[in-house]
């Protein structure tokens, strides 16, 4: 079944919204398989966000994103990259969807709570960087054919 890695944003931590954002990842049906909070320091930082390096954005991201403490979470679930992705909301929460985790709880693009891989190829480099295999606990919920049909 399909892994995604979701970052809940130093300001999710900073405004005690994990409860909440985990909450609506879970309520749609995904299952998480890892689970844990650290701080990024910028070696960590650059590589993951690698594909900005360029982008004016990316200073200010890294330092955003080193800020505080994150929680890494990784999901599973059918579709996992795409259901993560409509659930987080458009990259700029002023664009972001009501009933979206950024368009219910964000106002700026650079503060926009969440991170999910954009695609399975870059969930799968993602998830390497944060968790080792040994850490990934899969498919343990007994209720499954009750979410996913097959
Ligand atoms: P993320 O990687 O954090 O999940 O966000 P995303 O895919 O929706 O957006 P992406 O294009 O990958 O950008 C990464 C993060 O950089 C910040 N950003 N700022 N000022 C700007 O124009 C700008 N564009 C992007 C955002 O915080 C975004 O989440
Ligand atoms: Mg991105």
């Amino acid at each position: 079944m399909e892994k995604t890695l979701v970052l809940l944003k130093p300001d999710t931590l900073q405004r005690s919204l994990v409860g909440p954002i985990i909450s609506r990842l879970e309520q749609r049906g995904l299952t998480i398989i890892g689970l844990k909070l650290l701080q990024m320091d910028n070696a960590l930082a650059s590589k993951h966000y690698s594909a900005h390096e360029d982008k004016p954005f990316f200073r200010p991201l890294v330092e955003f994103i080193t800020s505080g403490p994150i929680v890494a979470i990784a999901l599973q679930g059918k579709d996992c990259v795409a259901v993560v992705r409509n659930t987080m909301g458009s990259t700029n929460p002023v664009e972001a969807n009501l009933g979206t985790i950024r368009g219910d709880f964000g106002i700026d693009i650079g503060r926009n709570l969440i991170h999910g891989s954009d695609s399975v190829e870059s969930a799968q480099t993602e998830l390497g960087i944060f968790f080792d295999k040994s850490e990934l606990l899969e498919e343990y919920k007994d209720i499954s054919s009750w979410v996913i049909e097959s």
